[in-house]
């Protein structure tokens, strides 16, 4: 299995500084490596200094990128659905729409990356896969909808409506209009097992996040709320990366402020995100661009510590042989989570996120006893024995 691991944070932080860098470094410890961006911008291509294919290519020895080409991926493998979304639309009396156009629904473009990069994670050719995120985790927490609509999409909607709930919230809305045909049908199943595929390969044992932010408040309060929600849907996140931090030093009272400001977040990191270790990178005198200055970057950023080990501890979700089900979601306050049953189905809210977790049959058909929040751990305890009992 590849060593699969994700760079998220607030916009302009680094994640892609610190995504090449990665690659970089395992790249150079022999791993053969492959680094992916599921932004459409090239920036990663442009970190690295290298032209990019929209196959795995060769950057440096070991090293591959690839910048999916979504238009492209979207015609060969779902252009069934393009064609169906299309349809509707028509029938709707709207303008026609473009491949183009779809790819515009939120966090698709992102989506459609991920998709490739479940082929690429299939084909056991990597040893470690880095991933170039979206900010804030976006697109990790849309892979979380196929899992909320998966019961449905099994048990409860007819053939037809498969699709539609899957594909997107817009094509649901529009659901009365058009049948699909077979074949449109087969391809909405194949991108909900695919999304499916993609959301347990990125939080399966192999997988964590690193969290990347900059010692600001600002960013530093998106950051804990990006590693609750994270949580909350089941990513490890297994360390946080302090990027641009001023160094010490120098009588420039412009430059004393920053460095003070900056170690009073900084005490902030460390407190909120213990026990993650936090990786600190100093603001340097020029932009890290090229395998050499990344490489820097790398060695500084991870020191003695092994950036490829696998990620340690228990995944964020778990369900004790007693039958307790708990959920860290660190940072979390009590106020802001709430719990709800429905069905088959446990419902969480934290602050203004929402998993819906399909329960294992074990707990399925027991009801919930209680539950408390309690040291960034949600504990739901259940009945025990059935309901009948
Ligand atoms: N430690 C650093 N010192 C100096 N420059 C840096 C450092 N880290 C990143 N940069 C530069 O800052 C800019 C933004 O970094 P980067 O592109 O990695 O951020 P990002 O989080 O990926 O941004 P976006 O949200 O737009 O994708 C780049 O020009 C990069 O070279
Ligand atoms: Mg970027």
């Amino acid at each position: 299995m590849s060593r699969v691991l994700l760079f998220t944070g607030k916009g302009g932080v680094g994640k892609t500084t610190a995504a090449a860098a990665t690659a970089t470094l395992a790249a150079r410890s022999g791993r053969k490596t492959l680094v992916v961006s599921t932004d459409t911008a090239h920036s990663l291509a442009d970190a690295l200094g290298a032209a990019a294919g929209d196959e795995p290519t060769e950057v440096s020895p070991g090293l591959y990128l690839h910048q999916v080409d979504t238009q492209k991926a979207l015609e060969l493998q779902w252009g069934d659905l393009r064609d169906y979304a299309r349809g509707l639309f028509t029938e709707l009396g709207l303008d026609e729409v473009t491949a183009e156009e779809i790819t515009v629904l939120p966090g698709a473009e992102e989506l459609i990356a991920l998709l490739e990069l479940r082929d690429q994670a299939r084909s056991g050719r990597w040893d470690v896969i880095v991933i170039d995120c979206a900010p804030t985790a976006e697109t990790l927490r849309l892979l979380a909808l196929p899992e909320a609509l998966d019961w449905h999409v099994n048990r409860l909607l007819p053939v037809g409506r498969r699709l539609l709930r899957t594909f997107s919230p817009l094509v649901r809305r529009v659901a009365q209009v058009s049948v699909p045909e077979e074949h449109v049908i087969g391809a909405g199943e194949r991108l909900h097992r695919g999304l499916m595929e993609v959301r347990e390969l990125l939080t399966g044992p192999d997988a964590s996040v690193r969290l990347v932010l900059t010692p600001e408040a600002v960013v530093l309060a998106e950051a804990r709320r990006t590693l609750t929600s994270l949580s909350l849907y089941g990513y490890r996140v297994d360390a946080v990366i302090a990027n641009r931090v001023f160094p010490a030093g120098g009588a420039d009272p412009w430059r004393q402020r920053w460095v003070a400001a900056q170690a009073t977040h900084l005490a902030e990191v460390e407190r909120s995100f213990a026990p993650l270790p936090i990786h600190t990178v100093p603001y340097l005198d020029a932009e890290p661009v090229g395998p050499a200055a990344l490489a820097q970057v790398a060695e500084t950023m991870y020191g003695e510590t092994d950036p490829f080990a696998p990620p340690a501890g228990d995944p964020p979700l778990r369900i004790t042989p007693e039958g307790e089900l708990i959920l860290a979601l660190p940072l979390a306050e009590k106020s802001e989570v709430d719990l709800a049953r429905k069905g088959d189905e446990l419902i969480v809210n934290a602050g203004s996120y929402r998993r819906v977790l399909a329960l294992p049959a074990a707990l399925a058909r027991r009801s919930v006893r209680g539950a408390v929040l309690r040291d960034g751990f949600l504990r739901v305890r259940f009945q025990t024995g059935g309901p009948d009992d």
